[in-house]
C-alpha cells in the first residue's frame, strides 16, 4: 500500500482526467507545466511523489492508486468486460480504461449503491478478507415482513443453500418489508441467499455502506474519489 511512484507528467494528467497526452504536450509547450517550480517543456519528464508538479499555477496531487467511490445503478454487471450488459466502467471517464482498475467485490446487476473501485490491490484484497470483519450494510426490501426471530437466526449465522453456512448476519427492521443488514463476507449473492433461508425474498436491493463509507451524495450513476478521510477509513478497518 505505499504510495512511491515515478510516472511520466503526461501519464498523471491524464490520469487524472485533467489532460489527455496531446493537450499534455500542448500544455507543456506553452510553458503552463511546472515541476519544483521550474518550467518543464518535456511532457515525457518523469516525477515523483517527492516532486511539486503544477498546471497553470495550481498544485497538482497525484497518488499512484486511485480510489474511487461509484453509486451503482440497476442494469450494469461489475466485470471488466460483458458481451451482453454495460459495464460500471462505462460509468467512467475513458482515460482511466488503462489504469488496471477494479472493483473491490460484486454487486449483482440489479444491485445499486456503494461500490468502491480501484487499482490498489493490497487494500483490496485485505477489504474483502472476512478475517479483517469489515462490515458492508445492505438495504433490501423483501417479499415478506421480516420478523424478530429471523433477525435472531441470521444473528447466528444460517444455514444457506448447497450446505454453506453464513457468518452471523445483523438484521434492523426499517419498515415491515425494509431492512438493512449487515455483513462481512463476499459470498456470491449472499444478501438474497439469507432471505432464501428465511423463507422470504428479496426485491430490491442497495449497499448502503461500505466500511464506513456511504453515497447519498451521487445520484445513481454518478462517481468521485474518496476524500482522504474515507480513504483513511478503508485502512483502518484492515489494520489488525
Ligand atoms: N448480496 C446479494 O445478494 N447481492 C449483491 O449484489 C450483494 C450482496
Amino acid at each position: 500500500m505505499s504510495e512511491v511512484y515515478n510516472e511520466r507528467i503526461d501519464k498523471i494528467f491524464s490520469a487524472l482526467g485533467l489532460l489527455s497526452r496531446k493537450d499534455c504536450s500542448r500544455a507543456a509547450k506553452a510553458g503552463r507545466i511546472t515541476v519544483n517550480g521550474t518550467t518543464e517543456k518535456s511532457p515525457a519528464r518523469k516525477v515523483t511523489q517527492d516532486d511539486t508538479l503544477c498546471l497553470d499555477g495550481e498544485r497538482v496531487v497525484y497518488s499512484k492508486y486511485m480510489y474511487i467511490l461509484l453509486n451503482k445503478p440497476q442494469g450494469y454487471v461489475c466485470a471488466a468486460e460483458d458481451g451482453r450488459y454495460p459495464t460500471v466502467f462505462e460509468l467512467l471517464p475513458k482515460n482511466f480504461a488503462n489504469l488496471g482498475l477494479f472493483t473491490v467485490g460484486r454487486l449483482d446487476m440489479n444491485t445499486t449503491g456503494v461500490l468502491i473501485i480501484t487499482n490498489d490491490g493490497a487494500l483490496s484484497h485485505a477489504l474483502l478478507s472476512p478475517k479483517n470483519k469489515v462490515y458492508k450494510t445492505y438495504r433490501a426490501k423483501t417479499k415478506f415482513p421480516v420478523s424478530e426471530n429471523d433477525v435472531a437466526l441470521a444473528a447466528q449465522g444460517i444455514a444457506l443453500d448447497e450446505g454453506e453456512n453464513a457468518m452471523p448476519a445483523f438484521i434492523t427492521l426499517v419498515e415491515d418489508s425494509v431492512s438493512d443488514v449487515k455483513v462481512c463476507e463476499g459470498k456470491f449473492h449472499l444478501i438474497k441467499r439469507i432471505f432464501l433461508a428465511l423463507h422470504n425474498q428479496v426485491r430490491e436491493l442497495e449497499r448502503i455502506d461500505f466500511a464506513g463509507i456511504g453515497c447519498s451524495d451521487l445520484e445513481y450513476g454518478e462517481w468521485r474519489f474518496l476524500e482522504e478521510e474515507e480513504l483513511q477509513l478503508l485502512k483502518n478497518a484492515v489494520l489488525g
